[in-house]
């Protein structure tokens, strides 16, 4: 049961160069409560977490910890009283292993000497406790997105806090690992650890949460308890519209099987194993849904096939004609791709949107002389704002700073802009509100009318029936089962990628 309240923030205002972000904002979190923070892309959620734990300062307001005024002004300043945070944007550092990840800053020792075998031994015990896919020793460079997040969540874990903020735990996360963590949850929530949990996966919201609060442009709109939690009033409270989230439990898959194949893939072998002779098709005009856990190898077969890794061996055919797989063959042929990392793979935070959207695009922008056109490169990122509802809409603003779900954006909107045969995009809402959801899948579904090939990679099973005429499921590196022209719900997605049958 929920009990005092732990934490206060009273009336926090905030802007970024005289832009209002956070206006006379309230938020408070009971003991023992996982209280839920929801809103639209760049509502403000996470600029809120960030004045919470020292990240950023406040120009006003004042945050009470267990009743008393507190300042927090560095993350330290946060750890001391007790608050763990698990950020949007994952911070773990890829040259070290898990464990060196887990302990950073906080290494047991020897004397003055990191205690490794200790550190690892204490990171193997966290490991078991919570059953995560993981090894201490295992160099963070070799592991996926979504095992990078679970290291994040193990970090934040092991701190023993009695507030735990969430930023978007399970954005990388599939069903079976999302499970995990909600299971986890639990159990804080009875030890009587407080949980501040924002996820644009609204069922794990309302499963999850005990209290709601709903931020809109950066302004309290409401506190729901949970019986006022009702979702479509939830989502309405949210965005300003009502939008149809029971959609995508069950499908009658449809895919055109007389269209031209678009796309060929031949017995595709990766060098370390994490896929073996993939072969599949895909029609012109078709979305191919990948289903499957975190770890089955969707990610390093379109990654093979736009060509930032190498396959071993294997062949790749666009339209009749056989590919080199490197990305600017790629990207001269037709082929668009939205990387799952897109922190560090999808767009650079130091350049604008407009430099971000210009940079896969150079060859279509027009020219003067050997220089390119500032107009045109402008004209250029001004439709894909458009096209795309990219928040602010400036095409000035830093990529970096900009909220998640809007960086999402700007990755996918530069591929928009030129004319596709294939689109491959990998987890393409991860960190995207709902309604802006919506619109993605609507653009999608254009493109596909237009001819585009899309495949689509994603762990959110909704999603995966929502947007695909026909899915493949991938399981520890082989392709284990098709779902085409019938009927398929979530689950038999889930059974299918687990290895266990189940009839409908
Ligand atoms: N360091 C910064 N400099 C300038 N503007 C910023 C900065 N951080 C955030 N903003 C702006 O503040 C607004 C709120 O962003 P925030 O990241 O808090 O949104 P959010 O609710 O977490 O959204 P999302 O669901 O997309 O993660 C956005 O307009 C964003 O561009
Ligand atoms: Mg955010």
């Amino acid at each position: 049961m929920a009990g005092q309240t732990i934490l206060e923030a009273k009336n926090i205002y905030k802007s970024f160069s005289g832009v209002p972000v956070l206006q006379d904002v309230h938020f408070e979190v009971k003991a023992g409560e996982v209280h839920a923070l929801m809103g639209e892309n760049g509502a403000g959620k996470s600029t809120l977490i960030k004045i919470i734990t020292g990240v950023y300062s406040k120009d006003e307001g004042q945050i009470y910890w267990e009743g008393q005024p507190v300042e927090i002004n560095t993350y330290q300043d946060c750890q001391k009283l007790g608050v763990a945070c698990i950020y949007q944007e994952l911070s773990v550092i890829p040259p070290l292993t898990v464990a060196q990840n887990v302990f950073l800053g906080r290494e047991p020792r020897k004397g003055k000497i990191i205690d490794y075998k200790k550190m690892n031994e204490m990171t193997q015990e966290l490991i078991d406790k919570y059953q995560f896919p993981l090894k201490p020793t295992t160099v963070v460079e070799n592991l996926g997105i979504g095992q990078r997040q679970l290291i994040e969540i193990l970090k934040g874990l092991s701190q023993n806090s009695k507030l735990l903020i969430m930023d978007e735990p399970t954005a990388s996360l599939s069903g079976k690992e999302a499970e995990m963590l909600f299971k986890i949850i639990q159990t804080l929530r009875s030890e009587g650890v407080s949980i501040i949990y924002i996820s644009h996966r609204l069922e794990e919201v309302y499963m999850l949460s005990d209290r709601l609060t709903i931020l809109r442009d950066g302004k309290n709109a409401a506190v729901l308890e949970k019986d006022e939690i009702i979702p479509a009033k939830v989502i309405e409270t949210m965005i300003g519209k009502v939008v149809d989230e029971s959609a995508g439990s069950k499908k009658m898959l449809h895919s055109d099987e007389n269209a031209e194949v678009r796309l060929d893939v031949r017995n595709l072998t990766d060098k370390t194993d994490r896929y073996r002779n993939i072969s599949f098709q895909v029609h012109r005009g078709e979305i191919l849904g990948l289903g499957g856990l975190i770890g089955a190898g969707r990610t390093e077969v379109v990654r093979a096939i736009f060509g930032v890794d190498k396959a071993e061996s294997g062949e790749v055919y666009l339209d009749g004609e056989k590919l080199e797989c490197y990305p600017k063959a790629s990207i001269k042929n037709g082929i668009g791709f939205v990387p799952e990392d897109r922190r560090n793979q999808g767009f650079i935070p130091l350049l604008s949107t407009t430099r971000n959207v210009a940079l896969t695009n150079y060859d279509i922008v027009e020219k003067k002389g050997r220089a390119i056109s500032d107009a045109s490169e402008l004209e250029m990122s001004k439709r894909a704002i458009e096209a795309i509802d990219i928040r602010p809409n400036d095409p000035d603003k830093q990529v970096g700073v900009m909220s998640g779900g809007n960086q999402q954006k700007v990755v996918l909107g530069k591929w928009l802009m030129r004319d596709l045969k294939l689109l491959i995009v990998d987890e393409p809402t991860a960190g995207i509100d709902v309604g802006a959801k919506d619109e993605i899948y609507g653009i999608l579904e254009d493109l596909a009318k237009q001819g585009v090939a899309v495949i689509v990679v994603t762990s959110d099973l909704q999603e995966l029936l929502r947007v695909s005429h026909r899915i493949l499921v991938m399981r520890k590196g082989d392709i284990v089962k098709e779902f085409k022209n019938v009927e398929v719900t979530q689950s038999m997605v889930l059974a299918a990628g687990q290895g266990v049958e189940e009839e409908a």
